[in-house]
């Protein structure tokens, strides 16, 4: 099986979140199973110059962006045995930031023009193509609407993977002629259309063969008029194709047992490292040296999504109780400010470093008791995963990504990963860090237990990979496939991929044909 993944970030390239981690990490664990895997992304100004020296320049050809005519260079790179195709265009792709332009709609439609017209020039022609998020949304469209008169395209399937559908690249329909050279027949009849522009996530979960989202509870979210931004309906329509699938964490780099950036290493079996960790935080962060007042950490972007706005109506209250406070991130103006107001007020308790800074991170995982994740809405997430990894109890909105990977304390029980609230409320969020506190400071022994249950759990990028290589075999083996990838095939494929298609996706395949 030969797959190509098409994404607008990717580590260690250049990343602005979860997505450049995703894509850093899947191509490279699915290469390790002997798959085929190339990916292809954008030419950022911001790829490191260590990187750019190791790229082999391999093609230059021009693409059409409606009446434009554009300058394409590839740039090739194997890493890890996964081949990186970097898409050149200095008009598009020279700039300081990845995104935020006023031009970025025409700037991803050149890249997904581009990528298209790469794999026939390089002569790399996937059996799947992954798509993720609306940056390369428009592909499965234009595969079926544009390029369908290219043979050897006909026959490759496209899984469109939905890291967060806030973003969806919306556009007025002039869009269609203007940019991508194609008619605006499937605006008007409804397809591609949403209110009253074009809108690129909707392409894709309309003509990919297979939608997938980060977490099996944001898959179910998504199709609700709380979570869907809009897209709830068509998504409900096509819901036979969609699927979740929890990130993994790269176990590598997120490791208590290795992590450089740690003055002292621990382990499940031996936690002394963490305590002299925690010690080291008090002291960068210039809070009292404490080992009985429990560190509650965030790291994170200061947005509405993250919840902040929750925090910051308790942070005061969360303060009167004997526990520090230790924030790292960039975000709203406004939620700086306000946090670092507050810092100002308590300094003995709170610390607030407005700033990105990953060894900084690393050192807060490890040496924090609590890690708040009071997400509104989060597809995956990645933070709560590496303060589990790390023996540091997070403390979530049981929502997506946090709902299926933190297991919430229970006091009969005694088990747990972490503590949840459910109710998206600063009432509901105080109590479950009241729970958490209380634990602490007068259940040591449980403590200690649920931070062993936290650190054993397998967020391994491996069992992802898997889930995600039965997912790329379901289309895969359904159209054909090659034979020695069929033989130990379990016949459950077939089934489950014949029971599942929607009407509106066979008569979109059936017109490829
Ligand atoms: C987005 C989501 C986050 C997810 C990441 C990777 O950044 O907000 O929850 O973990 O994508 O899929």
């Amino acid at each position: 099986m030969k797959l190509l993944f098409a994404s607008a970030e990717c580590a260690p390239f250049f990343k602005t979140g979860g997505l450049g981690d995703v894509i850093g990490a899947l191509p490279k664990e699915l290469a390790k199973k002997d798959i085929e895997v190339a990916v292809v992304l954008p030419l950022h100004k911001t790829m490191p110059a260590a990187y750019r020296e190791q790229c082999e320049h391999i093609a230059s050809f021009s693409v059409d962006v409606g009446w434009r005519n554009q300058f394409c260079g590839i740039e090739r790179l194997q890493l890890n045995n996964v081949a990186y195709y970097f898409i050149d265009n200095l008009y598009y792709f020279n700039r300081d930031n990845l995104y935020g332009y006023y031009d970025d709609g025409e700037r991803f439609a050149f890249f997904q023009l581009a990528l298209i017209e790469m794999m026939q020039v390089v002569d790399y022609i996937p059996d799947i193509i992954h798509l993720n998020d609306f940056h390369t949304a428009m592909v499965p469209f234009l595969l079926n609407e544009k390029y369908h008169w290219i043979e050897s395209y006909q026959s490759i399937r496209t899984v469109l993977t939905i890291h967060n559908i806030e973003f969806q690249g919306q556009y007025s329909p002039e869009v269609l002629a203007d940019l991508f050279g194609v008619g605006d027949r499937r605006y008007h009849d409804g397809t591609i259309r949403y209110e009253n522009d074009i809108n690129f996530l909707k392409a894709g979960i309309v003509y990919a063969d297979r939608v997938n989202t980060v977490s099996h509870s944001y898959a179910r979210e998504i199709q609700t008029s709380e979570f869907g931004c809009g897209l709830e309906g068509i998504l409900q329509q096509e819901k036979g194709k969609l699927s979740g699938i929890v990130n993994g964490l790269d176990y590598e780099i997120n490791n208590p047992e290795s992590d450089s950036a740690l003055k002292t290493t621990y382990s499940l079996t031996d936690l002394n490292g963490k305590k002299k960790c925690k010690k080291e935080l008090q002291e960068i962060m210039g809070l009292p040296i404490r080992e009985d007042a429990p560190i509650i950490a965030v790291v994170s972007r200061l947005t509405h999504q993250k919840g902040f706005h929750l925090v910051l109506e308790e942070l005061e209250n969360l303060l009167q109780y004997d526990v520090q406070f230790v924030l790292l991130g960039t975000g709203d103006p406004a939620f700086e400010h306000q946090f670092q107001l507050i810092s100002e007020w308590y300094p003995n308790k709170c610390s607030i470093n407005i700033t990105f800074d990953v060894t900084l991170a690393q050192k807060i995982y490890a040496g924090a008791d609590i890690f708040l994740m009071p997400s509104r809405f989060e597809p995956c997430g990645l933070s709560q995963l590496i303060s589990m990894r790390y023996g540091t109890l997070p403390v979530v909105h049981e929502i997506g990504g946090l709902k299926d990977t933190v297991e919430p304390y229970n006091p009969i029980e005694k088990t747990g990963t972490g503590f949840g609230f459910s109710l998206f409320t600063p009432y509901y969020m105080m109590e479950a860090l009241k729970k958490a506190i209380h634990v602490y400071q007068l259940e040591k022994d449980v403590w200690k237990e649920l931070m062993k249950n936290a650190m054993s759990q397998d967020f391994s990028w491996e069992t992802s990979t898997e889930h995600y290589l039965s997912l790329y075999k379901e289309i895969y083996l359904k159209d054909g496939g090659k034979a020695e990838d069929k033989k130990d095939q379990p016949a459950a494929f077939a089934t489950l991929w014949d029971g599942s298609y929607s009407s509106q996706r066979k008569h979109l395949v059936q017109r490829r044909r």
